[in-house]
């Protein structure tokens, strides 16, 4: 498989511990952190150090591994109980990506089907390594069908980072970008900056450049103008959580681009894994939203920018509904409406 050049993983398994690129420092320095326990892994998750649905999983992931590895617990029943506990507790790190879940749960599977404290160990930190191998294959899947809807020359809008930083590698929305990089196709990425954690300018912006996309960064309020004034010919974007009929939460402003694709009459994508449908859930509405610190609005960099003790909401994610949604590219193909019928043939 072709390596992004210049891109470093976000996640790397070192067997007695993780290495993770910390996203936090991300544009000023790249930093690596190594993470021994699934204490050192939860907070990393919780501090935004590692982000984005498919690497928040695989992260977690490890965490259950590194739970098993450090294990003192000799019989099987202890053993199994301290995993899960900590399991559990990884669960609680971030509520809306269901990829978190999504591979807890497949941990949580291996570890009731081991039958001695030694083969758990190795079976889990085999299906921590599946789940990391399988996601690099899925992004450069997903990357592959996306790049089969944009021509030469296109302009593209994104938000957030749904990239190789956030996934295994190759990202989800950002994989065509890195795959037309590779194929000397060229495209044009313009980056809402995502206020207000800065994914946009801080990590798409980055990420692109060191991958030599063409990438332009606009502010959030910019979007708009921008589709109009230069010709933007589609939006693509990631996703935290699919539901059944195909209602997608991904990070807050996606909803507002895609109201603005409906209008100006582009498609507007959604680039995910399988692994990011929760098909429990018949449509958004119960797709939990995380709210996060009201500093991350009041502060930049530290400085209030806003009145001491202003109200603030400050939700992470939005849902946009399904039929604001053109496609939706998954390592299953490209899905497209009627998403009920058609996620459900896909998606198993
Ligand atoms: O809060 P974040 O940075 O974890 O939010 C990330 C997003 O919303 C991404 O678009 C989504 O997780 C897809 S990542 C391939």
């Amino acid at each position: 498989m072709q390596k992004i050049l210049n891109i470093p993983y976000s996640v790397q398994w070192n067997d007695t511990h993780i290495t993770i690129l910390n996203q936090q420092a991300l544009p000023h320095h790249t930093e690596f952190i190594d993470l021994h326990t699934p204490g050192d892994v939860f907070q990393a998750i919780v501090s935004l150090q590692v982000r984005g649905a498919p690497a928040i999983g695989i992260t977690a992931a490890f965490g259950a591994a590194l739970s098993a590895i450090n294990a003192k617990e000799e019989e099987l029943a202890a053993f199994k109980k301290k995993v899960e506990e900590d399991i559990q507790h990884l669960a609680s790190s971030r509520p809306t990506a269901v990829n978190l879940f999504w591979a807890l749960r497949r941990m949580g599977s291996v570890l009731a089907k081991a039958k001695t404290v030694n083969g758990a160990k190795t079976a889990l930190v085999h299906e921590a390594i599946s789940i990391f191998t399988e996601d690099e294959a899925v992004g450069r899947t997903i990357g592959e069908h996306a790049l089969s809807l944009f021509n030469t020359g296109d302009s593209i809008m994104t938000i957030c980072n749904a990239g190789s930083i956030a996934t295994a590698r190759y990202g989800t929305a950002l994989a065509p970008f890195h795959l037309a990089r590779e194929k000397e196709i060229s495209l044009k990425v313009y980056a809402c900056e995502t206020r207000p954690v800065l994914q946009g300018a801080r990590l798409t912006a980055w990420e692109l450049m060191q991958s030599g996309v063409d990438v332009t960064l606009i502010t959030d309020n910019m979007a708009a103008h921008t589709i109009h004034a230069k010709g933007v010919q589609a939006i693509i974007v990631g996703a935290d959580r699919i539901a059944a009929n195909g209602d997608t939460a991904n990070k807050i402003g996606t909803l507002g681009l895609a109201i603005l694709a409906n209008h100006f009459g582009i498609p507007f994508y959604v680039a995910a894994p399988s692994s990011t449908f929760d098909l429990s859930l018949p449509d958004g509405t119960t797709i939990p939203i995380e709210e996060r610190n009201p500093e991350e609005i009041t502060h930049i960099q530290n400085i209030r920018v806003a009145p001491k003790d202003v109200a603030v909401f400050n939700p992470a994610f939005d849902v946009t509904s399904a039929e604001l949604i053109t496609a939706i590219i998954t390592d299953k193909g490209i899905i497209s409406p009627d998403y009920k019928e058609n996620i459900a043939a896909a998606i198993r």
